[in-house]
């Protein structure tokens, strides 16, 4: 017997580019995606020093079900780690993705790029979703390569020095509206993994 559908969706992230698109995907599924909380503030939970992804997001999950269950509410509760990996700088910045780009900003990865003929880079989402009764996990990847300069306003973060496999006219995620993003993007295939999952749960 399943438990009652989970409508509610609680997102942990100070990031409001990854709020968004987790709201553009979920919400047309009957899902109300909200931020995470607590007195109007988003909780700070600490991160592991770990190359992982999964690990991260693991302890991530694990703090937020502890603060969660403090609030007495009745909602699913969801976390996502996410980095940028470039093929010529080993991986860089990877899991450090976010504070690498308030330390060198795009120009700074452009200009640590500007000899480089590889341009390969992949962008690595690891999501985990608590249904209040068990985990769900949902990873992608999205190859691309970095381009010269940056292209476009839309998105968040990296969004306008990375063009993905399979855009034929070369253009990035900054150019690109969400719908268009997601079809492409780590966090749309990492989410299309979570929504299959609950599918088979019934949820
Ligand atoms: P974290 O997952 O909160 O540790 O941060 C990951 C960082 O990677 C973000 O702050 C962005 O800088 C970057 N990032 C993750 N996903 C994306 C994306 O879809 N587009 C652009 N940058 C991203």
């Amino acid at each position: 017997m399943y438990a009652t559908v989970v409508k509610r969706l609680l997102f942990l992230t100070g990031n409001a580019g990854k709020l968004a698109e987790a709201s553009h995907f979920f919400e047309p599924l009957g899902y109300q995606v909200e931020q995470f909380l607590i007195d109007g503030e988003v909780p700070i939970v600490g991160e592991p020093q770990s190359d992982s992804l999964k690990d991260v997001a693991i302890a991530k999950i694990e703090q937020a079900k502890a603060l969660f269950n403090q609030t007495g509410q009745d909602a699913a509760i969801f976390v996502e780690d996410a980095g940028l990996f470039i093929d010529e700088l080993s991986g860089f910045p990877g899991v450090n993705s976010a504070s690498v780009l308030n330390q060198i900003g795009l120009s700074g990865i452009l200009n640590l790029m500007s000899e480089t003929i590889n341009r390969g880079a992949e962008f690595r989402a690891q999501a985990v979703l608590f249904t209040g009764d068990e985990l769900v996990f949902g990873e992608g990847v999205c190859r691309g390569s970095i381009t010269s300069e940056t292209l476009g306003e839309s998105g968040f973060g990296y969004d306008p020095i990375f063009s993905p496999e399979g855009e034929d006219s070369g253009r990035t995620f900054g150019q690109m509206n969400k719908t268009e993003k997601e079809a492409f993007s780590h966090r749309g295939k990492a989410l299309e993994s979570i929504k299959k999952q609950l599918d088979l749960l019934g949820r």
